[in-house]
């Protein structure tokens, strides 16, 4: 990460701040009245839409070291999905030799049928880090996505799942085959036990299906409506339940934390009813805004805060893995990166994933219902490793920036390093040259390697207390050990 300056700086609090929010550090996992969630070694990844995911490995030079800088964070390359929107108008087409077959009449456009050959699957069995793939259930033809699922199974060798169709709810609107009669959440579920049977046992594997795949709202399409239809014969092929989700609105809104805490929360039954079966939960595709991002929203800072914030609002209520799509390249408001240029949200991702590396256990320390947040991250022996701060005030670049202190409590150490990820306004972009960055650092267009320089801010902790201070529409990430 290139050089380091170390800039003292001093517990002062800010002089136009208001009283500081306290948080209490608890000394080991476990302890004190917080609810601590297990993690995942790797729990942020992407989602690559199916048609263009070719696109993504071969052709975008950023997508390999993107992935690579959370990799050298964490130890474990990010898990992928491919899926969305276009895996369920795809058809599997044995003697292509094309990765992807489809015609767009402009290159922005997302096809609206295609085919895929075997090599598809060779492709991504080529990724180093665990892969779900999306086959198609709604042109109901079963002995094609059976196809399609015995290559994969064949071909990727860190396979970790197979869905089996992308958000039914939407599939009368889309005119699609299997819904042409009665189409609702309850014939849905009994189409999506009898799928999974039959393609698991096809593929004579159980424990491969990521069943789910919703994006309208729980309990209407949700994991407990689903698992309690689910007998023995359905249930051993299932591994994961997964549930999509944009929560969309004004980025001031978005990025609000107790707007993300909220938002969340929404899915807590389901989590519960996934681990009551002994399964994971997923946000198995999402990201800011649907059908793309909206460019107001989701090229923006405000945008790399919510996602950070949101990753670990996620995280911390036994959500084990969340992957955000990237769609069309070239048109895709809400992507971390792009062939020319970066996403800002990418800057939120990453600092989200510095927390939590290496580490076994997280926990909320703040009750989501203010603007102000802090996550903790424990380590395998359960002490706590690093604490992440938001505030989440809104500020968009003219006026007063007001700040606000975070004083933390329960320290052990003389001092403490810290990373802030900061930028002028929440509306900063960095594909329009906006000032983002994170420790100091940036990430380049193109390459997404590191530039710049790293800035590690170091406070004194006195009597187990250290106080910090953080500008509206901020971050810090604080270094325990
Ligand atoms: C890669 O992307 C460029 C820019 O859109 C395009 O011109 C080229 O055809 C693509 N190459 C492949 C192999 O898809
Ligand atoms: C289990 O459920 C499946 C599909 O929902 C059904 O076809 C099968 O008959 C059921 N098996 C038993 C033993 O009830
Ligand atoms: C997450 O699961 C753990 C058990 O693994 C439980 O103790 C904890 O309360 C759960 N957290 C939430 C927020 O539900
Ligand atoms: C990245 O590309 C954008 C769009 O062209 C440009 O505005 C910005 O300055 C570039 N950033 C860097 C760090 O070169």
């Amino acid at each position: 990460m290139g050089q380091t300056t170390v800039v003292l700086v001093l517990a002062a609090v800010a002089a136009q701040s208001v009283g500081a929010v306290t948080f209490a550090v608890p000394g080991k996992v476990g302890t004190g009245s917080y609810s601590f969630a297990p993690l995942d070694p790797a729990p942020l990844g992407v989602s690559l839409e199916f048609f263009t995911f070719p696109s993504y490995i071969t052709n975008v030079t950023a997508t390999s070291q993107c992935l690579e800088n959370w990799r050298a964070l964490t130890g474990v390359w990010p898990p992928i999905r491919i899926g969305g929107t276009t895996q369920d108008r795809a058809q599997y087409d044995a003697s292509t030799s094309a990765y992807v077959v489809y015609s767009v009449a402009k290159a922005a456009d997302a096809p609206m049928t295609l085919t895929f050959g075997p090599k598809f699957m060779t492709l991504a069995g080529t990724y180093a880090g665990s892969v779900v793939l999306g086959l198609n259930r709604a042109k109901n033809n079963i002995q094609n996505t059976i196809a399609a699922a015995k290559v994969a199974v064949a071909e990727i060798k860190n396979l970790l799942a197979i869905e089996l169709g992308n958000e039914p709810e939407y599939w009368v609107k889309d005119k699609q085959p299997i819904a042409s009669g009665t189409w609702n959440s309850a014939t849905d579920r009994a189409s999506q036990n009898d799928w999974n049977i039959r393609v698991g046992s096809a593929i004579e594997k159980t424990n491969i299906i990521q069943a789910g795949n919703w994006n309208d709202s729980p309990p209407n399409w949700g994991a407990a409506g689903l698992i309690a239809t689910e007998n023995a014969t359905v249930s051993q092929y299932v591994r994961h339940y997964a549930h999509h989700n944009y929560p969309g609105g004004s980025i001031q809104k978005l990025m609000t934390h107790s707007t993300t805490a909220q938002n969340i929360r929404a899915f807590n039954a389901d989590v519960a009813a996934a681990k009551a079966v002994g399964k994971q939960y997923v946000l198995g595709e999402t990201n800011s805004v649907s059908g793309g991002g909206a460019a107001g929203v989701s090229p923006t800072f405000g945008c790399a805060l919510w996602t950070m914030d949101y990753t670990l609002r996620a995280t911390s209520s036994n959500i084990s893995r969340i992957y955000f799509h990237q769609g069309t390249v070239g048109n895709c408001q809400y992507c971390f990166w792009g062939r020319y240029s970066m996403g800002s949200p990418y800057y939120g991702a990453y600092a989200a994933v510095a927390l939590m590396a290496g580490a076994k256990h997280i926990a909320a320390l703040d009750t989501g219902t203010t603007n102000y947040a802090a996550y903790a991250a424990f380590d395998s022996s359960g002490a706590p490793v690093r604490v992440l701060l938001y505030n989440s005030d809104y500020y968009a670049g003219s006026g007063t920036r007001s700040s606000q202190s975070f004083t933390l409590t329960g320290l052990t150490s003389a001092s403490v390093r810290a990373k802030r990820l900061t930028a002028s306004s929440a509306l900063s972009r960095v594909d329009q040259g906006g000032d983002l960055s994170f420790g100091g650092q940036y990430f380049n267009n193109v390459t997404c390697t590191v530039g710049g320089t790293e800035d590690i801010e170091t406070t004194v902790v006195s009597g187990g207390q250290a106080t910090f201070s953080l500008k509206a529409t901020e971050a810090l990430l604080v270094y325990l050990q």
